[in-house]
């Protein structure tokens, strides 16, 4: 379910040029959720990607606000959200990047926002982690 949506997503970015993820309506993503290569979250005029190149980038207006300077580092990498609020960034199965925040086991919710900032809530609703991004998606 969640991958077909996604892949709409990269194929309507494909086609026009001002990038606009308004079709995808998927901006969150669940411990236990990958975004494989390629794939995105998108809000409005916000996308986060995972890209081909292994980089995470966090794009508004097709400018790119946000990295996690992994570029390189694999072509099949993908992205977690891990049962300990963790997002792991791994290729073939060795990790290349990690968040810096690791909890308790919880169902962690990673979220878009509208505001630009990328946050991972705790189920009790605080944030553990941010991008500290700062941009409106719309
Ligand atoms: C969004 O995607 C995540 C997985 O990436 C999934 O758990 C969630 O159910 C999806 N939400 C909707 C509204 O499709
Ligand atoms: C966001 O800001 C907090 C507080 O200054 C900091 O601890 C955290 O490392 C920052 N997040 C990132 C991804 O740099």
């Amino acid at each position: 379910m969640a991958s077909t949506t996604i892949s709409i997503c990269v194929a309507i970015l494909l086609l026009i040029s001002a990038p606009s993820y308004s079709s995808c309506s998927n901006s969150t993503m669940s411990s236990g959720d990958t975004l494989f290569t390629s794939e995105s979250l998108g809000l409005r005029y916000c996308g986060f990607t995972m890209q081909s190149d292994c980089n995470l980038v966090l794009y508004v207006y097709g400018r790119s606000v946000w990295d996690t300077n992994s570029y390189g580092r694999g072509e099949r990498c993908q992205l977690e959200l891990t049962r300990n609020g963790q997002l792991v960034i791994s290729n073939d199965g060795v990790s290349v990047w990690k968040s810096s925040f690791q909890g308790e086991d919880d169902n962690y919710v990673l979220k878009l926002q509208e505001d630009g900032n990328v946050v991972i809530f705790n189920s009790n609703e605080n944030g553990v982690w941010f991008t500290n991004t700062s941009v409106s998606c719309s």
